[in-house]
């Protein structure tokens, strides 16, 4: 029997974003199938958060579109999208998931179980009734994770979600990543930490300046990357 139908794979088409006059990204178009985990690579101000959002539809391009297999009500309900800074409700944390849970049409009776289911695969359980804003960072991090989590997403979009974290936080926040991979939710993480990229990367987009330069296999990519800028990014000489 199959499942439902999936809103992936995700098709950019020809997409540009215009600010103040400025091309901040030109003509990227590619397509993001299930499965494998994207990692959005390339310096600061390359346009990745602006791709993130535009993928995510919190932003309209200047041109081009975001299609999905699946378009309308459905394709936004199935997506989340985690930031560098959390974005924390003032209530609990278990009240941020289930407030979620609400605005996802979760029934109430299922709410608080899958909100707890959430927390613990998150290592959050004891601070469940604490106010999710007075927890640290990486806590913070984990409760966005279990938030998104709980929602049960066919794709996460992370825009560099430890690039504020110590190592250790950012070791669980990696390791909560592989959990949604494994459960088969497609990873598009945007980072300009080259060893984050390879630990996570099955396919590399690299843009600089606006424009996507390669797109590809990330073993190949790390190999031997076919672009000037791609060889300097990784030799840690494109700085911007
Ligand atoms: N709303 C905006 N208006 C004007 N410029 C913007 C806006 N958002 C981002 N930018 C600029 O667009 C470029 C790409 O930004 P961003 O996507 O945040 O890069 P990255 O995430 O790769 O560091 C930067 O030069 C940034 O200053
Ligand atoms: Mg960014």
């Amino acid at each position: 029997m199959s499942g439902p139908a999936s809103i992936l794979p995700l098709r950019a088409h020809r997409l540009a974003f215009e600010a103040g006059g400025t091309r901040l990204l030109d003509d990227v178009s590619f397509i993001l199938p299930a499965g494998r985990r994207t990692v959005l690579l390339g310096p600061n101000g390359a346009g990745k958060s602006l791709l993130l959002r535009l993928c995510h539809g919190l932003l309209k391009p200047s041109s081009g579109e975001v299609r999905w297999a699946i378009e309308g009500r459905r394709s936004a309900r199935r997506q989340a999208m985690v930031f560098q800074q959390p974005v924390m409700l003032r209530r609990s944390a278990v009240g941020n998931i289930t407030h979620a849970l609400a605005a996802h049409d979760v029934p109430r009776a299922d709410r608080l179980t899958r909100a707890n289911a959430a927390l613990a695969l998150a290592g959050l359980s004891h601070v469940a009734r604490r106010p999710a804003r007075v927890l640290s960072g990486g806590e913070q991090q984990r409760l966005a994770l279990a938030r998104a989590w709980a929602t049960e997403p066919e794709i996460l979009f992370l825009d560099e979600p430890t690039a504020s974290l110590d190592p250790a936080a950012t070791r669980a926040v990696e390791t909560l990543i592989e959990g949604f991979h494994a459960a088969d939710t497609k990873i598009v993480m945007a980072t300009h930490d080259l060893g984050q990229a390879r630990r996570i990367a099955d396919d590399i987009l690299f843009l600089h300046k606006g424009r996507l330069l390669e797109a590809t296999d990330a073993a190949a990519f790390f190999e031997k990357p076919q672009t000037k800028e791609g060889r300097a990014f990784i030799a840690g000489e494109l700085l911007w």
